[in-house]
């Protein structure tokens, strides 16, 4: 029972212990005592007032409160989620919506639908939830009301701030504090997988395992597990117009919302009358549980393309990784990648194995010296002379096979943002409707040049770049271009909205196999699901087949997989575009594991998670989008296991021929890292199949409708 009384400042303290319920009792009660004093003691006694909102199933419950404060908490199924934790926001100019405010309204609402994803890892997307409006205000005169819409669905909450125009919060607006915390309950004990934030390599830190309370400042999706095996992830969605949220530690579990700043330091700048984005907690009685929901994409708002025929899933092979293991170049000289004849090469390639496009960077003027400083000079629509864009998009047209833009920005948007338009107008007249982008600069070294001429150095998370990234998206939608975003702002469901921003980078891929110092480790590719890819689609770039680019002796310094988990990456790793990162010959040199990368589709009717835990091990099940078969990719970190696989996932009036990739009996990362078994059987829905996995291993499995 929540109960506070508070007097203004002239009448007297009465404590009374009164249970409020919503609507039952006006919160302001004027008591006049006994009638016995005099009308100057009579008494203001706001008694403090507690909401409660309830997901469909009725196993969560965030409450709402104006105990002292804003403040929500949630549970689930009776267990605490998210302690008492605040609401609330700080401007530069006027005074907090925050402390001193009491629950004024509310509002009810609930949603049971459907909609469907024109891409995705399920075509149709269940969105039922129930939705509270909680109006705040306050006795002074300005800066006095603000709502905060919650909205509980069975698998977690999110809420956001809608603050209207009003007098003291009119015209432009600059917020200085976002009060937003989440509480751990029980810190140090619970175990969590995170990235830093705000630091130099922007998403592509390895991820840290350690107990809640040793985290400082970390990227969202935050992803913890309490001991009783409860698991959350804390992210946001419909980042629009906002800084970007990461987490600091205040005190013994309490992540507060940290927004990147500006370069001026203001974290957020609106005109008066605005939303924030949503902050959302997954919940889950389990790690699978997480994978498994659609909260964020729910969160989000509708396609606002009315037309999405032109944006199209698909695989790419790609002039790449040539550059990342020192083959090529991406500048000119003898060793140039993107030549008119080496990307003829690579679409005759393309055309003969079934992929949609090739990826070509270092085609156009920029490149040369060092590429990672060179923002102020990239051209993107002059080609370097070896390169025939008209001659290399006819052929690509003849055989099938479509040319993938790329644009490194090497973090000067504004050089960008001057020639974005010509840039898109050039590749849409070529038949391009794919475009890479590159973000390479250091954390808060994107430079910008401001309205007066002025450079100005911001983060890639701030406002100004969570704007900038989404008008390229826009621009691009007027092109009828689909953009992949590399060193990009987080995903935060936003392909809802825009279908166009088709994938984006935004972790450590697997480039950091070629030249990152470590590679990623065993663990990598089992901890990225449960964090990373919450928040959506992944350019990962899987199918390493050549280990050995450096040579297989130094460990430390190569892929630490084994062949098998390059291919179940495929399947785990979700992207409606997928590369063949490898070199062709590679691929030529190993067809019959090269065929699974052909088969796998990238586009989905159906994906479940079925194991996983999180840093250990995983596996999805997810059924093609456009006929019968299934396809399972299953992975682990360091330690072998054998994997159950009930194939109870399987449409049951089907048989299917199981083509089954996995581990060879000795396979391990560290010295047999390519042993591998390729078998078939002809199974049901009531078979279960028993997948040993090596080491750092993993097993791919194409399931073949056979009727
Ligand atoms: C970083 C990207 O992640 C990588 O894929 C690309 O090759 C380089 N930037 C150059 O643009
Ligand atoms: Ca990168």
């Amino acid at each position: 029972m929540q109960v506070a009384v508070i007097t203004s400042h002239f009448f007297m303290l009465l404590n009374i212990a009164i249970k409020v319920v919503e609507n039952e009792m006006n919160k302001i009660l004027w008591l006049l005592a006994g009638g016995l004093l005099s009308p100057l003691l009579l008494t203001k006694m706001v008694l403090a007032k507690t909401v409660e909102l309830t997901s469909p199933d009725g196993k969560i419950v965030v409450a709402i409160s104006d105990d002292k404060n804003p403040s929500y908490r949630i549970e689930m199924a009776g267990e605490v989620a998210i302690t008492k934790s605040s609401l609330g926001l700080r401007f530069k100019k006027s005074a907090e919506l925050g402390e001193g405010f009491t629950i004024s309204k509310v509002k009810r609402h609930s949603v049971d639908s459907s909609w469907q994803q024109p891409w995705g890892e399920r075509k149709t997307v269940n969105d039922q939830h129930n939705e509270i409006t909680v109006t705040f205000s306050h006795t002074r005169e300005k800066s006095n009301h603000f709502n905060v819409i919650f909205r509980a669905f069975n698998d977690g909450v999110g809420f956001r701030y809608e603050v209207p125009k009003q007098k003291g919060l009119a015209g432009d607006i600059e917020i200085t504090n976002e009060l937003t915390a989440f509480a751990v309950s029980d810190a140090n004990n619970s175990t969590a997988w995170w990235i830093p934030s705000r630091g130099w390599n922007r998403y592509e830190y390895l991820y840290q395992t350690s107990n809640v309370e040793s985290v400082d400042r970390v990227h969202t999706p935050f992803t913890f597990k309490y001991p009783s095996g409860l698991h959350i992830s804390i992210h946001e969605a419909a980042l629009v117009d906002y800084a970007g949220m990461t987490l600091q530690q205040q005190r013994g579990g309490i992540l507060k919302a940290d927004l990147t700043p500006w370069s001026d330091g203001i974290l957020v700048k609106k005109k008066a009358g605005f939303t924030t984005p949503w902050r959302t907690i997954q919940i889950s009685k389990d790690a699978v549980g997480l994978l498994n929901s659609d909260l964020i994409l729910n969160l989000n708002e509708p396609s606002k393309l009315e037309d999405t025929s032109w944006i199209k899933p698909g695989k790419y092979v790609g002039i790449w990784w040539g550059m990342h293991v020192g083959e090529n170049t991406w500048g000119s000289g003898d060793k140039h990648g993107a030549t008119t004849s080496e990307t003829m090469r690579y679409m005759d390639f393309a055309a003969e194995y079934g992929f949609d496009g090739v990826l070509v960077e270092g085609w156009n003027i920029g490149w040369d010296g060092d590429w990672y400083f060179n923002g102020d000079v990239f051209n993107f629509t002059k080609a370097y002379n070896d390169f025939d864009m008209k001659a290399v998009t006819k052929h690509g047209h003849q055989k099938g096979v479509k040319l993938i833009g790329h644009h490194e920005t090497s973090g000067n948007v504004t050089n960008y943002r001057n020639q974005m338009n010509d840039a898109f107008a050039l590749y849409q007249k070529h038949g391009i409707s794919q475009v890479k982008t590159g973000y390479v600069a250091d954390g808060g070294n994107i430079k910008r040049i401001d309205k007066n001429g002025i450079v100005r150095k911001e983060w890639h998370d701030g406002q100004f770049m969570v704007n900038e990234y989404l008008h390229n998206i826009k621009q691009a939608a007027k092109y009828n271009i689909s953009i992949n975003t590399h060193e990009p702002i987080k995903d935060t469901g936003l392909r809802r909205t825009y279908p166009n921003w088709i994938a984006r980078e935004g972790a450590r891929g697997q480039e950091y196999n070629a030249w990152g110092s470590p590679p990623n480790p065993p663990e990598h590719a089992a901890i990225l699901p449960f964090t990373r890819m919450l928040s959506g689609p992944m350019d990962f770039t899987p199918g390493t087949f050549d280990m050995g680019f450096k040579g297989l002796g130094d460990k430390s310094d190569r892929p630490q997989t084994t062949l098998a988990k390059q291919l179940a990456l495929y399947v785990v790793i979700y992207s409606p575009i997928q590369m063949a990162s490898d070199l062709p010959r590679n691929y030529l040199a190993n067809m019959p594991a090269f065929q699974f990368i052909r088969d796998v589709p990238t586009d989905w009717a159906e994906s479940k998670a079925i194991a996983g835990v999180v840093g250990d091990y995983v596996a999805y099940a997810r059924k093609e989008r456009n006929g019968n078969d299934w396809f399972v990719g299953a992975l682990t970190d360091e330690k072998a296991r054998n994997l159950t696989l009930k194939l109870d996932f399987l449409d049951k009036s089907i048989r299917y021929q199981a083509q089954i990739y996995r581990d060879g009996k000795k396979a391990n990362w560290i010295d047999n890292p390519y042993e591998m078994i390729i078998e078939q059987k002809e199974v049901s829905y009531q078979d279960v199949l028993m997948l040993p996995l090596a080491t750092s291993g993993g097993a791919a499995i194409r399931f073949k409708a056979l009727n």
